[in-house]
């Protein structure tokens, strides 16, 4: 049974999104990447968000992390301004804050998978940080993989790595985009569990965008972006999932 969020505590969103817009690219190639986006996330959710290819989902995950500048509107994370940070503090509020796995792992070839996931505690100062680290592979259950390189991994262990690379600095957000992308149906699946045992694991926020609709039937709530608005949500029935859900949450497409 999923506990009740306590109403009293933490009203505050973890993540808001107020009026965002954002227009990329020059003269001939302008895109209104975001329309006038607005979105709340509260603490301990799982989003999920759908859309067509080159409907700006990648950038409004790049936007909540404070990746990309946004032409105006406000993004909050924990309530702090983080489109109004510097490039530098914004990597530290990020460091702290928000845990990010992309499709294609975005490892560092040269280094071991305990160095990958290290590099982030290194950056924060932390003198502990190859304990963690290893503490973290361990909870990915690859323990046994500390000193293999990138290469020496399959799509799906390499992925693991990421996550735990993600998780090891304890950020209360992270976001996915396209966690399964590379992978096949059976490792995806596995991948996603391991997500999903995380948040709950953690109490985190989970921002995931995917294509693949039994991923996004698993998240809490589903949005989806069609031509850089949003275009529909959904909230699902989470820990209590059964084909009527997922009949539902296609229904609602
Ligand atoms: N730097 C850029 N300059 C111009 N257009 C861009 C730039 N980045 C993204 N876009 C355009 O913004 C739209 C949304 O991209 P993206 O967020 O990657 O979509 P999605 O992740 O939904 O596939 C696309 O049409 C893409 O071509
Ligand atoms: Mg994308």
């Amino acid at each position: 049974m999923q506990p009740l969020q306590p109403q009293s505590v933490n009203t505050q969103s973890d993540i808001e999104l107020e009026n965002i817009d954002l227009t990329l690219g020059n003269h001939a190639s302008r895109v209104h990447v975001l329309n006038d986006i607005s979105l709340k996330i509260q603490s301990g959710e799982s989003v999920g968000i759908v859309g067509p290819s080159g409907s700006g989902k990648s950038t409004l995950l790049m936007v909540l992390a404070g990746l990309e500048k946004v032409d105006s509107g406000k993004v909050l994370i924990s309530g702090e301004r983080i489109d109004r940070m510097s490039e530098d503090q914004a990597a530290a509020f990020r460091g702290r804050n928000i845990g990010i796995v992309f499709q294609s792992f975005h490892l560092i070839p040269n280094m071991t998978a305990l160095e990958n996931v290290a590099v982030p505690l290194e950056l924060a100062g932390r003198e502990d940080a190859f304990v963690v680290a290893e503490q973290a592979l361990q909870s990915v259950g690859l323990g046994h993989r500390l000193s293999h390189y990138p290469a020496a991994l399959s799509g799906g262990e390499q992925q693991r790595v990421a996550i735990a690379r993600a998780l090891a600095p304890s950020p209360a957000i992270l976001i996915a985009d396209e966690p399964t992308g590379n992978l096949d149906t059976e490792t995806g699946g596995q991948i996603a569990d391991l997500l999903f045992a995380k948040q709950q694991e953690y109490g985190l926020t989970m921002v995931l965008v995917t294509h693949d609709p039994a991923l996004a039937a698993r998240c809490g709530r589903e949005i989806q972006v069609r031509s850089g608005q949003i275009h529909a949500a959904s909230v699902h029935a989470i820990q209590s999932r059964t084909d009527e859900d997922t009949v539902q949450a296609e229904a609602a497409q």
